[in-house]
């Protein structure tokens, strides 16, 4: 399966969803995870610490591709409405990633115009980075997507400090010593079986 993340707006856990989605993807077969953003984070976060699957960019992705059951890619921000087009043809799925607050979902509804331009279909909406209860940013987010017809997906990321420690330190979120470690991991656990039971 190819799995492609990708938004308008920066910042909304793109490269967090890559790499947790191709951690758990790597637990069941070879796993791949393109680095499709020239600012390499998703490199570099692999060489601070280690990951349980190999990160490559896009200039060596033809050849480590072969070897790979799983492929995850993740792109770099404000892509233009041709790179959309390419992303969405070059993938299984594409999920976009976005946070429970008026700018990034302003930049989804424009995302998703311009994939109904494309008459792409294969596109998720990912919530992520949600605050705890009290806030009801989530659950508000995840309303006005759905009742503009959008497809969300059931699992959502919520926000744990953690996912920041596992970017420093290099590794994957069940890996740093946090009291939600597990729990963050599981987050991403329930998206990607989720992932996997709608392909
Ligand atoms: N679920 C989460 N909880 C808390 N912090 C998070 C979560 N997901 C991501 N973050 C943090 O938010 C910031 C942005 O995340 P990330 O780099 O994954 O986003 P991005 O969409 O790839 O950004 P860019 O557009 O710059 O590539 C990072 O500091 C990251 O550690
Ligand atoms: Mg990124």
């Amino acid at each position: 399966m190819i799995i492609t993340i990708a938004s308008f707006k920066g910042g909304v856990g793109k490269t967090t969803t890559a790499v947790h989605l191709a951690a758990y993807l790597a637990l069941q077969s070879t796993t791949l995870l393109i680095d499709g953003d020239p600012n390499r984070s998703a490199t570099r976060w692999s060489e601070r610490g280690g990951l349980p699957f190999k990160v490559v960019d896009e200039r060596q992705a033809a050849k480590y591709a072969r070897k790979a059951e799983h492929i995850v890619i993740d792109t770099q921000a404000h892509p233009e409405q041709e790179d959309l087009e390419a992303l969405a043809d070059g993938c299984d799925r594409l999920i976009l990633p976005c946070t429970p607050d008026a700018l990034a979902l302003d930049a989804m509804m424009l995302t998703v115009k311009a994939l109904h331009q494309l008459g792409s279909d294969k596109y998720r909406i990912l919530l992520t980075i949600i605050p705890p209860k009290p806030s009801k940013d989530g659950e508000e987010a995840r309303k006005m997507l759905t009742d503009a017809g959008l497809p969300v997906l059931t699992s959502e990321i919520r926000r744990y400090s953690a996912f920041k420690k596992a970017a420093l330190e290099g590794t994957v979120v069940n890996g740093v010593t946090d009291k939600k470690a597990r729990i963050a991991w599981s987050d991403y656990q329930a998206l990607g079986k989720e992932i996997q039971t709608n392909e």
